[in-house]
């Protein structure tokens, strides 16, 4: 099969506006909302109308160029509305990059709003970009005929095109390998089952949706040949922050020793963190695990937890797929040595 681009668009300008899909109505309602103030923006990473590591990054750098047209020459402004943007979500290091990069813009070339919406909109491209050179280096790991277990959604959109753990799938179909998907439903908010499986149906990719406490049965049963799964940050020691339950399947795959590949661009790893202990895990409202949509499903008095984000091991890792090459152990030199190289 061929296969371009998705036929959707996660994030984008226009109108002097930024321009999200609303994550939270897929797959039922494919609506795209307007944002053009940082007041907007910082609400819309919060409550995850748009989600996903480097997605919310480049959204991040979208909102600092319209907080540049908000209040036009007032650096202090600007930079408060970083601050507002940073504060929304923080376990996905790329929100840190993508603001981080557009407060040195305005270091190098002042308030300039025209210059500040040229650099958010290198930092969309670039990350297209980059999600289609990493979807080919990873694709050389699959063959075809493969089946690929994937959990969350890290795929085109949660990011600004292509996907990083979908982009693999996305590259090694477009180089004519028939692949197939086994999507974890990845409770509670259903990234996989609401937005990896929509993505892959809408581009023609065989996708099936097991529930989250299949995936190891699954796996021992021999039905997945790879396991391939994106990442919100990457620590120097090559420990890896991804979706709740992420952490399940790497130790799954390592007991039936299938191989367990992490897709993420360089702007998720943090080499500041030194390991995987040290990485903020978001704890998100209880409701959404004591509700499935409006619908309470404890009985009350009943508590709820809810971290969003679980931590990967290193050794538990075959390989990290990354815009710039693939790293391979030991993470802790590699990941080095890349990130020196480029
Ligand atoms: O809470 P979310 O939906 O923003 O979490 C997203 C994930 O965990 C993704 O797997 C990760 O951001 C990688 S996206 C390319």
């Amino acid at each position: 099969m061929t296969l371009s681009s998705p036929s959707f668009e996660t994030v984008y300008w226009k109108d002097d506006a930024v321009v999200l899909i609303d994550q939270r109505l897929l797959p039922h309602e494919e609506t795209y909302r307007s944002f053009r103030d940082v007041a907007g923006v910082a609400e819309a990473i919060a409550n995850m109308t748009v989600r996903g590591a480097p997605a919310i990054g480049v959204t991040a750098a979208f909102g600092v160029a319209l907080a540049a047209r908000q209040f036009p020459g007032d650096e202090a402004a600007i930079l408060r509305a970083c601050d507002q943007l940073a504060a929304t979500r923080p376990t996905a290091v790329n929100l840190f990059w993508g603001i981080a990069r557009m407060k040195a813009c305005m270091r190098q070339h002042g308030p300039d709003p025209d210059i500040l919406l040229r650099e958010a909109q290198a930092i969309r491209d670039e990350d297209i970009a980059g999600c289609r050179r990493m979807g080919d280096f990873g694709a050389a790991y699959l063959k075809d005929g493969d089946t690929v277990l994937t959990h969350c959604n890290a795929g085109a959109l949660a990011t600004a095109g292509w996907g990083s753990a979908l982009g693999v799938i996305r590259s090694a179909v477009a180089m004519g390998k028939r692949i197939r998907v086994i999507a974890d439903e990845t409770r509670p908010l259903f990234q996989g089952a609401r937005l990896t499986a929509w993505e892959l149906a809408k581009d023609g990719i065989d996708v099936t949706v097991i529930a989250d406490g299949a995936a190891a049965s699954v796996l021992a049963r021999g039905l997945v040949d790879a396991v391939v799964v994106g990442a919100d940050r990457i620590a120097a020691n090559g420990d890896v922050a991804n979706k709740i339950g992420t952490y399940g399947v790497a130790l799954a795959a390592h007991a039936h020793r299938i191989p367990f590949y992490v897709a993420a661009p360089f702007s998720t790893v943090d080499l500041t963190c030194p390991n995987g202990a040290q990485i903020p895990i978001e704890e998100r409202a209880a409701a959404e695990v004591s509700h499935v949509a409006e619908h309470r499903v404890l009985a009350a008095g009943v508590n709820a937890m809810n971290p969003a984000f679980d931590v990967t091991p290193s050794h538990l890792i075959s390989a990290i797929f990354t815009d710039n090459g693939v790293v391979l152990p030991p993470f802790d030199d590699n990941l080095a040595r890349l990130a020196n190289a480029n």
